[in-house]
């Protein structure tokens, strides 16, 4: 089965073809990143744009590289939840249009729901059920994934995302937007344990995270420095900063795999690509004799092909939409 997967939630315009939810015929995406970094960050508006622009173009060539015409598609899914809002209406009318006029079911997917679905590409033999640290630029959520469709959130940010601190803190040292990634990139030369951060606790959850003291931290660390004519190394930050992230990240969701019982762990999300993330997992789960699955690079971040990986299972599980679907900014993951 054939499933074309649209996604424009934030700003890569993706398209893709996937086949049984797991073989990737084409893989195509459309990235703004160049026109936002100037702002520092996503503008709502103009990604809304660019995703007008790019769509139809992004799926012809998702088509052409998979081989195939929209007659031989079986489903149209798209990403319709969570995520800017004129950024989603872009996708979810385009599906619209493209199921109306072709009469081909339309599945509305789960932006979270696919970044753990890019597991499913990466490692063909991956099956729930499994505990998912789910970490983006939005969400950073510990989940029970007990079926393809049916998640149960174990714990989640009280406040800013494991991205979005990642993405602060890389501008608090002068790094260029996509933080995360340039933050990653400095501090592998850096001293972790250069300086210390708090380790951050929520008072009545063991599962759940806060990150936005670890930015605060982070800020006076750089303006108490140069107050005392000082200047702070990013690598030496950017790694004290990663490891505080990325050991709270990892000691929480062992909690959650040993209380609840999991043999394995799915990393998915944009932070999922962090060296160090994807270093001390592996080395925590050799230890405990979980096994660790992680996407491959390409397919951390945003694309089309995990959701037409999730597209796949939730067709298969019976979910269709009709005309009336509207894209959603936020919702949880567990919603049906
Ligand atoms: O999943 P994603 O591509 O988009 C959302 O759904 O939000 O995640 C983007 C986030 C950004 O905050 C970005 O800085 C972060 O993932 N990110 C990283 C790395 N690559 C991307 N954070 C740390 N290390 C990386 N290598
Ligand atoms: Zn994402």
């Amino acid at each position: 089965m054939k499933i074309l997967g649209i996604e424009s939630s934030c700003d890569e315009t993706a398209a893709a073809v996937v086949e049984d939810g797991r073989k990737v015929l084409s893989n195509v995406i459309a990235s703004q990143v160049e026109e936002h970094k100037i702002y520092g960050g996503v503008v709502p508006e103009i990604a809304s744009r660019r995703h007008t622009e790019a769509i139809c173009s992004v799926v012809e060539k998702a088509l052409s590289d998979a081989d195939c015409t929209i007659n031989d598609i079986d489903a149209i899914a798209v990403t319709y939840a969570p995520g800017l809002i004129g950024a989603l209406l872009v996708g979810v009318n385009y599906a619209k249009g493209l199921s109306y006029s072709t009469g081909i079911p339309l599945v509305p997917v789960h932006h979270l729901r696919g970044h753990i679905a890019a597991n499913y590409i990466s490692d063909e033999a991956l099956k729930p059920p499994f505990v998912s640290l789910v970490v983006s630029g939005g969400h950073s959520h510990i989940i029970n994934v007990k079926d393809y469709t049916d998640f149960e959130i174990i714990g989640r940010t009280r406040d800013d995302a494991a991205g979005e601190a990642m993405d602060k803190a890389a501008r608090t040292v002068g790094l260029p937007y996509p933080g995360g990634v340039n933050l990653d990139k400095v501090s592998v030369n850096g001293d972790e344990n250069k300086y210390k951060f708090p380790v951050p606790k929520v008072a009545d959850s063991k599962y759940d995270f806060s990150f936005s003291g670890l930015k605060t931290f982070a800020v006076n660390l750089v303006h108490n420095a140069s107050q005392k004519g000082e200047t702070v190394k990013a690598a030496d930050l950017g790694a004290s900063f990663i490891k505080a992230v990325t050991d709270l990240l990892v000691s929480h969701t062992m909690e959650a795999v040993k209380d609840f019982g999991a043999e394995k762990i799915v990393l998915a999300g944009g932070v999922s690509a962090n060296s160090r993330l994807r270093r001390i997992m592996e080395e925590k789960c050799k230890s405990k004799g979980i096994k660790l699955y992680k996407p491959e690079l390409k397919y951390c971040g945003d694309n089309a092909a995990m959701i037409a990986s999730q597209g796949y299972y939730e067709f298969t599980a019976g979910k269709k939409a009709d005309l009336t679907l509207n894209a959603v900014a936020s919702m949880p993951i567990t919603e049906l």
